[in-house]
């Protein structure tokens, strides 16, 4: 892990038009291989803070710099081979005749052999049980697969930070674990994960830190379990924690912590209340 944050956001602000700001001042460190939820409600504008990551959108006002490159003095194209964003939309990214094709395009632009680009293509394929669909044009498949392909794409290429806008909408509960256990994979092998999600419960397995965004503004931000616990902030941005950290809040009484992030924890909780001994 570096010293040196992968990604420092000073004073950003965006508008899209003359109405209100996007972002209204945005300012985080985000550290070199963290696991990051980014989340709130529809509309509060993590999909224009996560397109600046990559230079997707340049600021307004203020700053965006990865690894120490400002955004604004590159191109999306240089910054792709260091960060990789999967779309919250996939029919906004994907263009490719066959799905092998759109899986291999980014290998072969960071400049890998052909014959790399064929196997890294061939391993994402399987990996993702993308394999059946490799010869069919991603376009006509149906919308989980479609926003398989479209993470598989950015996955493909290993990039050193790695987003995912909101990458499990519309995919089942297996293929979502199985999606994101794919992504815990490169996290442990050194990779920055920024996760856009409106589902608590991956982010309280996956992820080691929360930043909520709310009207364009940070609302909070901290350790999962810490910002779990801030039931109101959350409630001010229409979130609450995963159900069984609600279930062991209400549980207090019992001596259950009000901080679990699972049902292992919730288990553990239970056993250990009840091993011990009556008053
Ligand atoms: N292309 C666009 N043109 C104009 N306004 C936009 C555009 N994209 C998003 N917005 C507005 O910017 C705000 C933040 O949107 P967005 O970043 O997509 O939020 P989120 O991803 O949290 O749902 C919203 O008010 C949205 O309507
Ligand atoms: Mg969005």
């Amino acid at each position: 892990m570096s010293q040196e944050p992968a990604i420092c956001i000073r004073g950003l602000v965006f508008h899209y038009g003359e109405d209100i700001p996007a972002l209204n001042g945005i300012d985080a460190d985000i550290a070199d291989n963290t696991y990051l939820a980014i989340v709130g409600q529809n509309g509060s504008g993590k999909t224009t803070l996560v397109k600046h990551l990559n230079g997707l959108l340049k600021p307004s006002a203020g700053s965006v710099t990865v690894y120490g490159i400002d955004t604004r003095s590159a191109t999306v194209g240089q910054l792709a081979h260091t960060v990789g964003y999967a779309f919250q939309n996939p029919d906004h990214q994907i263009f490719c005749a066959t799905t092998r094709e759109e899986i291999a395009f980014g290998p072969r632009n960071l400049g890998l052999t052909e014959s790399e680009v064929a196997s890294r293509a061939q391993e994402t394929l399987a990996a993702f049980g993308l394999t059946p669909f490799a010869d069919v044009p991603p376009a006509v498949l149906g919308y989980g697969l479609r926003r398989k392909v479209a993470v598989a794409a950015v996955y493909a290429m290993r990039p050193r930070v790695l987003i995912l806008d909101e990458p499990t909408s519309g995919l089942d509960r297996r293929s979502a674990d199985e999606l994101l256990a794919l992504v815990d994979a490169l996290h442990r092998e050194g990779h920055t994960i920024i996760l856009v999600t409106h589902d608590m419960r991956l982010v309280a397995e996956h992820c080691q830190e929360i930043l909520v965004i709310h009207e364009g503004l940070i609302l909070d931000r901290g350790p999962t379990r810490e910002v779990f616990r801030h039931v109101d902030v959350l409630a001010q941005a229409q979130l609450l924690p995963p159900q069984i950290t609600r279930l062991a809040g209400r549980l207090g009484d019992v001596g259950i912590p009000p901080d679990v992030l699972n049902i292992e924890e919730f288990c553990a909780a239970v056993h250990t209340r009840l091993r011990r001994k009556p008053q």
